[in-house]
């Protein structure tokens, strides 16, 4: 599973991106995140002839509140988002709803403009975009239009967004006072695809509900504030109209069932939450107090003239420079050589394990520049002048990761050791967040992770030992 060839371009300038797009249109694709593109790429589902790396867009990296909405460039990450200080009170359904997006290591470069984009029937993103009535702005060399989430989603994998077109920024709007927002999902596993998801609004007079993960797109009902059997009624024939369909994951019947039950709690907690928030408004005028912020830029060490960025032809290699472990290194790539490939085959560290190539088994977790991430949904030469941590670093300066290690054998939470890379390189980042975990948070994390044959028990008590003698 590795990627066609194409012709790779990281952008520095938005125009750039756009400039390209109305020369190749359906030839290229969008690169910002890669966390949906990356495992379409590796699984040959897609091979554009050439690949425009955003990421790296400085005017594409902002959150910023404009006319009662919250503005999020293209290139801002989950991860970015759910770290912005004012989330909670200024978009409480944002809030609940991101920690179901995936998992953390996925969050940590996806983004979110990136999920928009991918319109996946199941993604909570699109849901709490659309159950807002929020609008993504779309511009190309012909102009810019802001198409409202209605019309965006258009059925699965399928937008209003055209092939010369670029989605610079999603707009969702604030909180409002006297209105109670809330979400739930029902998945197999935490972070796993929805079977249903749903996002509800409430105010005095009216009750909006989204529901993602049954049709083809997320579907917005609205009513008059409702209650006992009118309410349950509603919900029936809600549940009925999204023509349900049975499939691997869950009966058509299922999931009318999860509509109506989640639907009820969902709505329930929303007028809880807009009770409590009567009693803490939010901060009155434009743009509610959000304060603009501006995510670090990624280092680039040649960036080039013009803000043309950097090219590779599908045909060719080079040599990109990095830092691993605190130790400079060289190696070559081509444009489709993926980070986990580079780091194994052309560097011979071969502790990064591969399993799936799609970012569920989480065997080839690395960080970079100390953010646990999936080095097989990262191109080698994304990781260009960056600074990488591996598992080797185990063994040299990082205690953490040293303890670590020591608790999983001292536990006997590994048997044949191939997750166990992974899974430290993710603990490493994780603790340092979050020194002082409970069982759950550290569960909810390792549901980035797949073990064959140890069974989670004796890991999550190995963790939890580093945990609670973390300094
Ligand atoms: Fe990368 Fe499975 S997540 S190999
Ligand atoms: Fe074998 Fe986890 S210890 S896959």
């Amino acid at each position: 599973m590795k990627p066609a060839p194409f012709d790779y371009l990281r952008i520095e300038q938005a125009q750039t991106a756009i400039d390209h797009l109305a020369q190749a249109g359906e030839d290229a694709r969008i690169l910002a995140g890669g966390q949906s593109l990356m495992p379409i790429l590796n699984m040959r589902l897609a091979q554009p002839r050439l690949l425009l790396d955003v990421s790296a867009c400085s005017d594409l990296k902002s959150i910023r509140g404009q006319r009662g909405a919250l503005s999020i460039g293209a290139a801002v990450t989950q991860a970015e988002l759910e770290a912005w200080p004012s989330l909670s009170s200024q978009l409480p359904l944002l809030h609940a709803a991101i920690p179901h997006i995936s998992h953390f290591q996925i969050r940590n470069r996806g983004t979110v403009c990136g999920s928009l984009a991918h319109a996946d029937p199941s993604a909570e993103l699109p849901l709490c975009l659309s159950a807002l009535g929020g609008e993504v702005v779309l511009r190309s060399s012909r102009g810019e239009r802001v198409v409202p989430a209605s019309d965006f989603f258009l059925g699965t994998l399928v937008t209003a967004r055209r092939a010369d077109e670029l989605l610079v920024e999603a707009r969702f709007p604030l909180a409002l006072d006297d209105t109670g927002y809330a979400f739930d999902e029902f998945s197999i596993r935490h972070g796993d695809y929805a079977i249903v998801a749903l996002a509800g609004v409430v105010n005095a007079n009216e009750i909006r509900l989204a529901v993602g993960g049954v049709a083809d797109s997320p579907k917005v009902r609205q009513w008059p504030t409702l209650h006992g059997s009118d309410l349950d009624d509603a919900l029936n024939e809600f549940a009925w109209s999204l023509d349900a369909r049975d499939d691997a994951q869950a009966s058509a019947a299922m999931r009318r069932h999860l509509v109506r039950q989640l639907g009820t709690r969902v709505i329930a907690r929303a007028h809880m939450q807009r009770t409590q928030r009567g009693h803490s408004p939010l901060p009155p005028g434009e743009g509610r107090g959000v304060r603009e912020i501006t995510p670090a830029p990624v280092p680039h060490p040649n960036p080039s003239p013009g803000g043309r960025g950097a090219h590779l032809p599908a045909v060719q290699k080079r040599d990109i420079s990095l830092m691993i472990n605190n130790a400079p290194r060289t190696g070559a790539a081509s444009s489709r050589t993926l980070l986990s490939d580079f780091l194994r085959h052309e560097l011979g560290m071969t502790g990064t394990h591969v399993g799936c190539e799609h970012g569920v088994c989480g065997a080839c977790t690395i960080r970079i520049d100390g953010i646990a991430q999936r080095a097989c949904l990262t191109l080698a030469l994304q990781a260009e002048g960056r600074d990488l941590q591996t598992i080797e670093s185990a063994n040299s300066n990082d205690s953490l990761l040293a303890r670590l290690r020591a608790s999983f054998k001292r536990h006997h939470a590994l048997q044949c050791g191939y997750c166990t890379a992974g899974i430290l390189m993710s603990c490493a980042d994780f603790l340092r967040r979050e020194p002082h975990p409970d069982e759950a948070a550290v569960r909810a994390m390792l549901s980035g992770h797949l073990c064959r044959c140890t069974g989670y028990t004796p890991i999550v008590a190995a963790i939890l030992d580093v945990a609670h003698t973390h300094a």
